[in-house]
């Protein structure tokens, strides 16, 4: 077990870049992107791999499960990091997130292969597809699933005025 994604929480670079998040959405009153969010598209992403194996123990092209884990974990992180170059400066936050996520895994100590990994995953939750789909479950789209299904759409008192469509909008938990 490696845990690697741990170290990512006491990071110099993600805990400056979170506070500014956190500045810039303090008057936010719609979907936020601070820790909470970043841990539930991790445990939502999980739980789904989870599921999947238990079906197809060779789900994910068979990949150890300690190292989905530590890559699911480490993108949901870095996945909105971004979020505060984007309202600085307009950058597409998840080619920000991107940017920082390289600098942020290499101070982690992270193997070059799982870096590339975590960072395509990181781009495609907002971007165009990078890696190609694979057939059966796919990881890219679990996590893009998570990003949104985590929302508590059905209790959310901004719903009214959310620009997301109504029939995207999550009326129950699924994960
Ligand atoms: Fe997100």
């Amino acid at each position: 077990m490696s845990d690697r994604y741990q170290k990512i929480l006491t990071d110099p670079l993600f805990l400056s870049e979170l506070e500014k998040i956190r500045f810039y959405e303090k008057e936010r009153i719609y979907c936020g992107h601070d820790i909470h969010h970043l841990l539930d598209v991790a445990r939502v992403t999980y739980i789904s791999v989870l599921e999947q194996r238990q079906t197809d123990p060779l789900a994910f092209g068979g990949q150890d499960l300690y190292e989905l884990k530590d890559i699911i974990y480490a993108a949901a992180l870095l996945h909105d990091i971004g979020r505060g170059r984007e309202y600085e400066d307009q950058t597409p936050h998840h080619e920000a997130s991107s940017a920082l996520a390289s600098r942020i895994l290499t101070a982690c100590g992270f193997p070059a292969e799982q870096i590339h990994q975590i960072r395509a995953l990181i781009l495609e939750h907002r971007g165009q597809r990078i890696t190609p789909a694979t057939n059966g479950p796919d990881l890219t789209q679990l996590f893009k699933e998570a990003d949104k299904t985590c929302r508590l759409c059905f209790i959310c008192p901004a719903a009214d005025s959310c620009k997301w469509d109504e029939s995207t909008k999550n009326q129950t938990v699924r994960r």
